[in-house]
């Protein structure tokens, strides 16, 4: 199983849902505040963001590369689409990236995944995401977890080295008496935030906020909300 199918996998065991609902909704509500008529969630997973801003009256298209999440998400009656951003021919008014996906972007992709994102926008559009502090990936993201459920066992490790959170995903489910075994590793990437912002202003963004934001921790932020606009004409 590729590493996003096994994350889709075993997202359903993470109790990660207060957290969760906490980020969606101050990023719904600076979606709401701007008003768009159309909306890319770039990274929508099982289409949780995407069921919130359709529920308030918003067209919505969710794109993830991992096939499973997108089943899933089809399954809840969202319109989304397994498809790299680079080859989507819709423009918006706005695009979201929630809940870690600029995280998933190794250093040197991020202005090609960034311009895409641009690319996506119609002229005055946002791009909203979230994305760990270093306090996020040092202190709260690493360490090891178990989860045991009737017919599946899930061990994951993460280990922050050299700027990447590494997350090793061991899954055994059982079939009939014997188990099977799926093993992968997720990577993310610490992007500081000085880095980031000349990379989104080469690309043609203007920041307009970056909100700090605590999502697992009340000691630190451990995230930063960016709120950029499409400023420029496409290249
Ligand atoms: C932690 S999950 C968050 C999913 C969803 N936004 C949510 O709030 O539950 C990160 C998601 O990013 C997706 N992803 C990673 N890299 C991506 C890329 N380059 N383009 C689109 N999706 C990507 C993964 O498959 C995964 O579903």
């Amino acid at each position: 199983m590729q590493p996003l199918d096994l994350y889709a996998t075993i997202e359903e065991h993470l109790d990660f849902k207060e957290e969760i609902e906490h980020l969606y909704n101050s990023i719904a509500h600076i979606v709401f505040a701007i008003n768009p008529t159309s909306v890319i969630d770039i990274g929508c997973g099982q289409g949780d963001f995407c069921q919130i801003l359709e529920s308030n009256g918003l067209k919505t298209l969710g794109v993830d590369l991992s096939q499973k999440q997108i089943q899933i998400a089809k399954s809840k009656k969202i319109d989304a689409q397994c498809i790299d951003i680079k080859d989507c021919k819709e423009k918006f008014d706005c695009a979201t990236a929630v809940f870690d996906v600029i995280n998933y972007i190794p250093k040197n992709n991020i202005k090609e995944f960034l311009t895409h994102t641009y690319n996506l926008l119609e002229n005055n559009g946002y791009f909203i995401f979230d994305i760990n502090s270093l306090y996020g990936f040092e202190e709260v993201a690493q360490g090891t977890l178990t989860i045991d459920t009737d017919d599946k066992f899930i061990a994951i490790d993460a280990n922050f080295e050299d700027n990447c959170l590494a997350t090793d995903i061991t899954l055994f489910t059982k079939e009939t008496t014997l188990y099977k075994k799926d093993y992968g590793t997720i990577k993310q990437y610490y992007h500081e935030n000085k880095e980031l912002k000349k990379i989104l202003q080469a690309v043609g963004f203007k920041i307009e906020n970056i909100i700090n934001f605590n999502l697992h921790s009340d000691e630190d932020f451990d995230k930063f909300i960016f709120v950029c606009k499409r400023v420029k004409n496409d290249f």
